[in-house]
């Protein structure tokens, strides 16, 4: 990794491993300009990529037409309103409430390591394994300055970005849109790769043309959401898991979002990505700064396949902090599925004495043990335990579950308020609303205003004083609803716009709080499934509940869609009884834990109900865990099939770093009659070693099995599944 300035054509030169990326500096009014973006090449002069030679209009030499060169100069970050008609980055209303602002270079530093973001979740590094180029910018006219953030990573071909800046005049000034990143390139015949959904069947993949105009991904909802994801890859025509041009961005946050692809008039597109300005707005006063999340860019030549351990490498090394990363995580059972919220601490135990008998580590408490919380009606708010159905207190139910040999996990929903519960009734002001307006309800609750101190201790306090009252080892920290009506009573009328990204904020102070204080926890996160999975969030927890659909074949999508980014071992998957309680399916037993185990691994169902033969199989299960969980947890990630593109089949691989050993799951969603066997070509493997398939006797250099392949038998039925170990020998 390197970060160079070229001063010889002013121009900025950052090399990861594999990439490289430059930045020119043009002009005496000093536009910042976007030369090249891709594989990595020497220290020659490459600015001549911008076009500035081809462009009579570049503003010093002919100021006749400043539009024509700011509209189609590349930049590295847009300005509005002053001739460049393509998407903004930043918007700024001054004291006139006029719009218009151009950030012009101004000077630079290059530091090693990289700098926190202030009040974000964020990559992070020391000194000796980071290094970050920082621009400075600004707008004299406006008084704003600003520093543009690039960092890239030892043995990484990620790169991050963001901007914070900050309001050097007089005046106030409202921030109405701040992108965290900009850039244009040629569009080499790309198309866009997203991951949309919905509750229960959350980031499926989907390609689109890239068509005239703009097209993007974005999500108002106050969360990353089911709908769509803080995600774009632009992949070449040709590219496929191995080969081929792919420019995937992914942003640092947990809330609105917009990332945008919008191809020009002379087909170059233009990318950017950052909170979405819908609803936004931030007062600056003199001296106040803004921060924006980051976004990290991965490019690649070697296919889709590269671009997704490079995330899983840089979010294991440099985003998640928890210590349970490189831990196997407890085994655990989660009551959700098993009772809803019809449980008392008599059917806790009975689960817990039957799920310790089978090998299971730990009883998951979900939703309905506090308040008068019967149904989802109700309570939210009031975290005291209900002592009817936990008869004898938590401190007691805890107790007797490690009196039995289990931890003990326990649900909450800090960020809620339901209509019916003490605490609305003793502060209804507390729940986000309009005032005069009546407020949304989704799932009959509404959402606590967590940007007020007051609120948020209290809701922090409640979630605090539960764990110290007993031996709570894991917290699910869920949240059921997204955010409407986005007003705070506490905001003044020109700070309404605020409250969003505050709520965002507010949420990772409480989640910092939580681990700073309870720094052995284990906190996996949930919102309705997976509507808050994304690289925010994993830097308070290591897991997060990747969907509430956990038939074993909707999995394979999900789960496909998520690591495409996500390392697996952030994806919370659990084994769950059939038929199915989402869609209904019945899949077997085994394939249930094979899928499942390309996750966190656990249960969700009432062990003390499920048929002999399905209980006998969880110690074979859980064997299987812990054989291979370091390999699943630590290890590269392929992608063989896929089922989503196939309709038949889904098969990934997981190779251990030093390619000594690799887990194959192969999964048939449908038989085909009258077919042969189907013939997989590994991948990842060291073509030098011999590696033996266990269980048979046959050797093979690893050259031979990524060349040639191997071949997979059918097997008897739909549903079905099977596990290779490739070991070498
Ligand atoms: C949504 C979660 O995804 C479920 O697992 C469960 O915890 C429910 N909420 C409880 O209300």
């Amino acid at each position: 990794m390197n970060i160079t300035y070229l001063r010889g054509n002013n121009s900025f030169k950052l090399d990861t491993d594999n990439t490289s990326y430059v930045i020119g500096i043009v002009d005496s009014e000093g536009f910042i300009g976007h030369a090249y973006y891709g594989a990595k090449i020497p220290n020659d002069n490459v600015t001549y990529l911008m076009r500035t030679n081809e462009n009579p209009l570049v503003p010093s030499l002919n100021g006749r037409d400043r539009s024509s060169f700011l509209d189609t100069f590349p930049t590295e970050f847009s300005g509005n309103n002053v001739g460049d008609y393509r998407e903004s980055s930043i918007n700024i209303r001054d004291k006139n409430g006029a719009s218009g602002i151009q950030l012009l270079y101004r000077g630079y530093r290059i530091i090693n390591g990289k700098p926190k973001i202030k009040g974000l979740p964020a990559t992070f590094s020391d000194e000796m394994n980071a290094m970050t180029l920082e621009i400075d910018v600004e707008d004299v006219n406006l008084g704003v300055k600003g520093t543009l953030s690039y960092s890239i990573f030892n043995n990484s071909d990620a790169i991050t970005r963001s901007i914070r800046i900050k309001n050097v005049s007089d005046n106030i000034i409202y921030l109405d849109k701040l992108m965290s990143m900009c850039m244009d390139m040629d569009d080499d015949d790309y198309r866009m790769l997203v991951l949309h959904g919905s509750w229960a069947r959350e980031r499926h993949i989907e390609y689109r043309k890239i068509g005239h105009g703009k097209q993007s991904v974005s999500s108002i909802r106050g969360e990353s959401s089911h709908q769509e994801h803080p995600f774009i890859a632009l992949v070449g025509e040709n590219t496929t898991q191995s080969y081929g041009d792919v420019y995937g961005f992914n942003f640092v946050y947990s809330g609105n979002f917009l990332g945008q692809v919008e191809k020009n008039q002379f087909n170059s597109l233009r990318v950017v990505m950052g909170i979405h300005p819908e609803n936004f707005g931030f007062k600056l006063d003199t001296g106040d700064e803004f921060y924006s999340p980051e976004v990290v860019m991965v490019y690649t030549n070697q296919g889709l396949g590269h671009m997704t351990r490079t995330y899983h490498d840089l979010y294991r090394n440099h985003l998640i902090r928890s210590s349970y990363l490189r831990k196997p995580r407890p085994i655990l059972i989660n009551n959700w599925e098993a009772t809803y919220f019809d449980f008392d601490n008599e059917k806790l135990l009975d689960i817990a004495r039957t799920a310790k008998e089978c090998g299971i580590e730990m009883l998951v408490m979900d939703d309905g043990w506090f308040g008068n919380r019967k149904d989802d009606n109700s309570s939210l708010g009031d975290w005291w335990v209900n002592e009817t159905k936990i008869k004898g207190g938590l401190k007691k139910l805890v107790e007797d579950v490690n009196e039995i040999g289990l931890k003990f996990g326990i649900w909450f929903e800090p960020e809620m308020i339901s209509p019916d519960s003490r605490l609305y009734r003793q502060h209804p002001d507390w729940a986000i609303a309009i005032p005069g307006r009546i407020p949304c309800r989704s799932r009959n609750q509404y959402v606590l205003d967590i940007t007020r101190k007051e609120v948020r201790d209290y809701a922090y306090n409640c979630v605090a004083k539960i764990l110290k009252s007993a031996n709570i080892e894991y917290v699910k920290w869920d949240m059921n609803r997204q955010l409407t009506d986005i007003s705070s009573a506490c905001l003044e009328a020109d700070r309404q716009g605020e409250l969003i990204h505050r709520y965002v904020l507010a949420l990772y102070e409480m989640q910092e709080r939580l681990i700073a204080e309870f720094p052995n926890l284990l906190l996996e996160n949930c919102s309705g499934g997976g509507a808050r999975f994304d690289p925010g969030m994993l830097y308070y927890s290591p897991q997060i509940w990747c969907s509430d659909d956990t038939d074993a074949i909707e999995r394979l999508s999900i789960q496909e869609g998520t690591s495409l980014i996500y390392p697996l071992s952030t994806m919370g998957a659990h084994v769950s009884v059939c038929p199915n309680h989402t869609v209904g399916r019945v899949t077997p037993f085994d394939t249930r834990g094979n899928v499942a185990l390309a996750g966190t691994f656990g249960y969700e169902l009432d062990v003390t109900k499920l048929s002999e033969e399905d209980k006998e199989a969880i110690p074979q299960q859980i064997a299987t865990y812990r054989k291979f969980n370091k390999l699943i947890r630590e290890g590269d990630y392929y992608r063989l099939a896929s089922y989503s593109e196939n309709n038949y089949y889904d098969c990934y691989q997981v190779v251990s770093k030093d390619k000594s050993e690799a887990l194959i799951t192969f999964v048939q969603v449908l038989n085909q009659p009258n077919m042969h066997s189907i013939k997989i070509k590994l991948q990842g493997l060291d073509d030098n070693k011999i590696y033996k398939i266990e269980g048979k006797e046959e050797t093979y250099h690893g050259e031979t099995l990524k060349k040639a392949g191997i071949l997979i038998e059918r097997l008897n039925g739909d549903f079905q599944s099977k596990l290779l170990h490739l070991i070498e020998q």
